[in-house]
């Protein structure tokens, strides 16, 4: 039997390295039918805020030739209906639990954090500094390494779950701001959001979408994910989580290749709902093959020539 358990933090090991990223995985209801979320290394939940919120107009989803736009807005049913109505839920069905949270202020953050804190079943928070498609939160704390590292530096004193930070990579250098919020206390990082896109129709000769550009992602982010994960794997001394365009246990390896300690699959669940315990079964399978008996024996094992 190959060991395919992961420990990301104190407190934070999953049985083997494979999430569903945050926005294409819902609260794992939708998914039941297709996998069993207690056989996932974790789920990560649609981002959450502490009020409701309504997200942009649509169209707010486009497809393009190898991945998809969207400007969804992190519209979601706010912390109190999360607790009452989702949480319970994802106990029952024993799913390891990661929140992904976002403010539109530092204060924001913080109450949420706190109140979570308190709450049964839930792993790790799942920081998303990074979204988009939004004007107040996300990306304004994302793309400030002082700001990012300030807002990480508070939750950390507001909860002691696990902290993962989901950096951006819609910034110059994304090395720097791994390197600022591993100072100021995250667990982990994940990366990558989505890239900022953009599409038009000649027909109408209009934006596709509402919100005029939306974030790219599936296959089209891959080698952008796995560089920057290379990257900032080398540079931090915290787990590194890559997400981008994993649609096959082989995509997934070569994060786990080039450094990531876990990953998630996104848009990739959209397509076959089933794929995330797939992956993990092909993970097994490769590392039996290759007779590698433990991933973390795997994780990281890149050669770069001189
Ligand atoms: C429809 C949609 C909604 C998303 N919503 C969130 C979100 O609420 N919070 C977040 O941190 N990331 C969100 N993301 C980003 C994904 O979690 C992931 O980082 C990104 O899609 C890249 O991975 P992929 O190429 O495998 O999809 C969303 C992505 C999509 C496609």
């Amino acid at each position: 039997m190959v060991d395919l358990s992961v420990t990301l933090a104190p407190g934070l090991r999953l049985k083997n390295p494979i999430m569903t990223a945050s926005g294409t995985f819902g609260y794992g209801r939708e998914y039941q039918p297709y996998l069993q979320l207690d056989n996932l290394g974790a789920m990560i939940t649609k981002g959450l805020s502490l009020r409701p919120k309504a997200g942009n107009d649509c169209p707010r989803i486009v497809e393009t030739p190898c991945g998809m736009l969207n400007a969804i807005g992190l519209e979601n049913i706010g912390a109190d209906a999360f607790l009452r109505d989702e949480l319970p839920t994802l106990r029952a069905a024993r799913a390891t639990v990661v929140v992904n949270i976002f403010g539109e202020t530092r204060d924001d953050y913080l109450r949420l954090a706190t109140m979570l804190n308190r709450e049964e079943g839930i792993a790790a928070l799942e920081i998303n500094i990074s979204c988009p498609n939004v004007k107040a939160g996300g990306i304004q704390f994302g793309t400030d390494s002082r700001m990012a590292a300030e807002l990480v530096g508070a939750i950390r004193e507001a909860t002691s779950l696990p902290l993962i930070t989901k950096l951006s990579p819609n910034v110059t250098d994304i090395v720097a701001i791994a390197r600022e919020v591993a100072a100021a206390g995250s667990d982990c990082i994940s990366l990558i959001n989505t890239i900022t896109g953009m599409a038009v129709d000649l027909k109408t000769k209009k934006p596709s979408l509402a919100n005029v550009t939306g974030g790219l992602s599936g296959p089209a982010i891959k080698p952008v994910a796995l560089r920057m994960v290379y990257q900032v794997a080398k540079e931090v001394e915290i787990p590194v989580i890559g997400i981008g365009g994993i649609a096959t246990a082989n995509d997934a390896l070569e994060f786990l290749l080039v450094g990531a300690s876990a990953i998630q699959v996104g848009t990739y669940n959209f397509i076959n709902p089933g794929i995330a315990t797939e992956i993990v079964a092909g993970l097994e399978a490769y590392l039996t093959a290759h007779g590698v008996a433990s991933i973390s024996d795997f994780i990281g094992s890149l050669e770069v020539p001189e």
